[in-house]
């Protein structure tokens, strides 16, 4: 069975009353029940996490191969445009990670221009809202099944 960990970083625990005009209306519950959903027609095992810390968050993804986790899907949020840590993390777990945004970071203000993260992320998804999440999800399990 393929085991995926998806990672939600700060303040994406908010989500559904979180600035609703940038992020929607969905909460966090919400996105993670749907993807939930495509896991269990794909088979494959999700294990969900939030964090509003970045040595938390980099924990996660240093321990996601020892773990026997294929691949990580993440939102980093804020620790997007800042984490060299977080980008360090990504660059050093050795497994597949798809890089998810549900919004445009890049018609956004000019400090959410730039991810640290992309360059060493397998690939980037971002402004389809929280289809993001299952478009990402949908690409990683190809990219694990193409390994
Ligand atoms: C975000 C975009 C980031 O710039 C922001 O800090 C977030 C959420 C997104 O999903 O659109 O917290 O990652």
């Amino acid at each position: 069975m393929r085991k995926i960990l998806v990672i939600h970083g700060p303040n994406l625990n908010l989500l559904g009353t979180r600035e609703p005009g940038i992020y929607g209306r969905l909460t966090l519950a919400k996105i993670n029940q749907m993807l939930k959903t495509d896991a269990k027609k794909a088979k494959v095992t999700l294990v969900i996490k939030q964090s509003n810390h970045e040595g938390q968050i980099v924990d996660f993804i240093g321990q996601a191969k020892k773990n026997k986790f294929q691949g990580i899907l993440i939102n980093p949020a804020a620790y997007t445009h800042t984490s060299v840590a977080v980008r360090d993390a990504v660059a050093a777990c050795g497994l597949s990670v798809v890089e998810v945004h549900l919004s445009n970071i890049y018609s956004r203000e000019e400090f959410r221009h730039k991810s640290l993260i992309s360059p060493v992320a397998s690939g980037t998804i971002l402004g389809f809202g929280a289809k993001s999440y299952t478009l990402g999800l949908s690409a990683l399990l190809d990219l694990i099944s193409a390994k």
